[in-house]
């Protein structure tokens, strides 16, 4: 990392001092280089005291954060050094291990404040709540945080004002990163999740704004008769609640495809979401439509490794991806699809130039540097954080409800996985984002209210259109918000009448 100096003058310092002892040494100079060194020394010494201390606690040190441009002066940099001096400021901020500050969070005294996990309080986050309850609901993918807190060099990102203020890129046709384009047809190509040969790309505000924009696609145009637009259950949420709010003439929600799966004289289009691995119990699902009137839409959120196993490249019509679930940026808002069609593509181009006129170019910055970070050993390292965060957490949550029989567990069918084949022993995968618990005993028809009452927070059956016996838990979230999860659980399962003894 670059030297951070908080001064105007200098010492004598790097190749200057190594080029002065040479011309001594040439010179004969012996003695005087070895008085020279005891003086530098000495100097050196008094010198980073003096400067250590002024960095933190001087007029205008560190914690006070008011420097003017040229007393910041980081070697080798100009504009770049305040940014920087900024950004660790806030980073440095530990929040107990149970937060973190942001360099857009709200200041107090000069600096951003803790934000603090779930159930944690206090200015630095040391405040453990006892009565909050444990939350499993949203799948905020925060598990992956502690990989970028490792990886925070090579990821960081700083950005200049004037970055890409113009509507478009450089070639005025497009509105997306030519290097990032390609940069995803290597991670697919290297990860062996996606076929990518022969494919357009589409960029998205998140894989949410695509889903719609790949229903307008696929959707009739002016037809009397809308696209028919259908999930198997248990089915992610957002399918139905987005096609039913954009209320267009060209497509309606139907529900469950089993519905349509023996209805072989539809004249209509079909459009059947297959979300694989599925949100949320974590099967790879299939296409259950099939014929010339359907149109598919894979939804590939968890097809990564730390998630299922990769048994083959995917080589999907249409898929969609999101770092939201491979590099947990889901802040970033970023997704992508695949597309074989060009008409589908332009379809899709459209949606998206009327929509949001592409993505944001600063989170496309944001997610090629993250993507470089990934593509640099071939997933590696991410994917091995991922996998054994994940398989340990399912480990624990697997011992805990073993000793009950109020609680049961989705099978999840062991995969192989192709990439970790590539890098260590193939180890099937059985995990998934998500636990899909159900209540076993006949009286425990609402999950989520079971579970509520023993304050843990999940999100119930009905919202995936299945039944309220089963509830979702996140097994993706905080470290803190899992360790809670578990407590609770142990707890629950505990207080069972015939729980079974370990
Ligand atoms: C199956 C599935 N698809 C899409 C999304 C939306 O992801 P994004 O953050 O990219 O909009 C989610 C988010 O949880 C999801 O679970």
């Amino acid at each position: 990392m670059a030297e951070i100096k908080v001064t105007k003058c200098s010492t004598l310092t790097g190749w200057r001092y190594r080029e002065r002892e040479k011309v001594l040494w040439r010179r004969g100079g012996r003695a005087e280089l070895k008085h020279g060194h005891k003086l530098c020394l000495l100097c050196s010494v008094i010198g980073n005291f003096f400067f250590g201390v002024n960095l933190y606690v001087g007029p205008r040190g560190l914690w006070k954060w008011k420097w003017s441009s040229d007393e910041v002066h980081i070697q080798g940099l100009s504009w770049s050094g305040r940014a920087a001096v900024e950004a660790e400021l806030a980073a440095a901020e530990a929040c107990s291990g149970h937060g973190r500050a942001f360099l857009d969070g709200v200041v107090v005294d000069g600096r951003p404040i803790c934000e603090c996990n779930t159930c944690y309080g206090g200015p630095d986050c040391s405040l453990f709540l006892p009565s909050c309850a444990a939350d499993a609901d949203r799948g905020d993918p925060l598990f992956l945080e502690p990989f970028w807190k490792q990886h925070a060099e090579s990821s960081a990102v700083l950005v200049a004002g004037w970055h890409r203020m113009s509507y478009s890129f450089g070639d005025q046709t497009t509105f997306l990163s030519r290097e990032l384009e390609s940069l995803l047809r290597k991670l697919h190509s290297l990860v062996g999740n996606a076929i990518t040969d022969g494919k357009y790309i589409m960029f998205g505000a998140g894989s949410t704004q695509l889903l719609n924009a790949a229903v307008h696609a696929l959707s009739p145009h002016n037809s009397s008769l809308p696209a028919t637009v259908a999930a198997s259950i248990p089915y992610f949420a957002l399918y139905q609640m987005q096609t039913e709010f954009f209320n267009s003439a060209d497509y309606s929600f139907q529900g469950d495809t089993m519905q349509w799966k023996n209805t072989t004289n539809t004249t209509g289009d079909i459009i059947e979401f297959v979300t694989a691995p599925n949100n949320p119990d974590g099967q790879l699902n299939e296409a259950v439509l099939h014929g010339p009137n359907v149109k598919t839409i894979h939804d590939r959120a968890y097809y990564w490794p730390h998630f299922t196993g990769i048994p083959s490249p995917a080589d999907d019509d249409l898929s969609i991806f999101t770092i939201s679930k491979l590099t947990g940026h889901a802040g970033s808002r970023f997704g992508w699809a695949l597309i074989r069609n060009e008409e589908v593509y332009k379809r899709m181009n459209t949606y998206l130039q009327l929509n949001t006129m592409g993505v944001s170019r600063d989170t496309q910055l944001r997610a090629l540097k993250l993507l470089k970070v990934l593509v640099k050993d071939g997933g590696r390292e991410i994917f091995e954080f991922g996998y054994k965060t994940m398989s340990k957490r399912w480990d624990k949550l697997r011992k805990t409800l073993s000793m009950s029989t109020r609680f049961s567990l989705q099978k999840i069918p062991p995969e192989n996985c192709t990439f970790f084949q590539k890098v260590r022993d193939p180890t099937p995968a059985f995990m998934a984002a998500y636990a899909w618990v159900r209540c076993e005993r006949e009286e425990d028809r609402n999950c989520i209210e079971i579970l509520k009452a023993a304050k843990i927070l999940g999100r119930g059956g009905s919202v995936f259109h299945d039944n309220n016996r089963y509830a979702r838990l996140s097994l993706i979230r905080s470290d803190d918000d899992f360790a809670l999860l578990i407590s609770r659980l142990g707890r629950l399962v505990s207080q069972e009448e015939g729980a079974k003894i370990m």
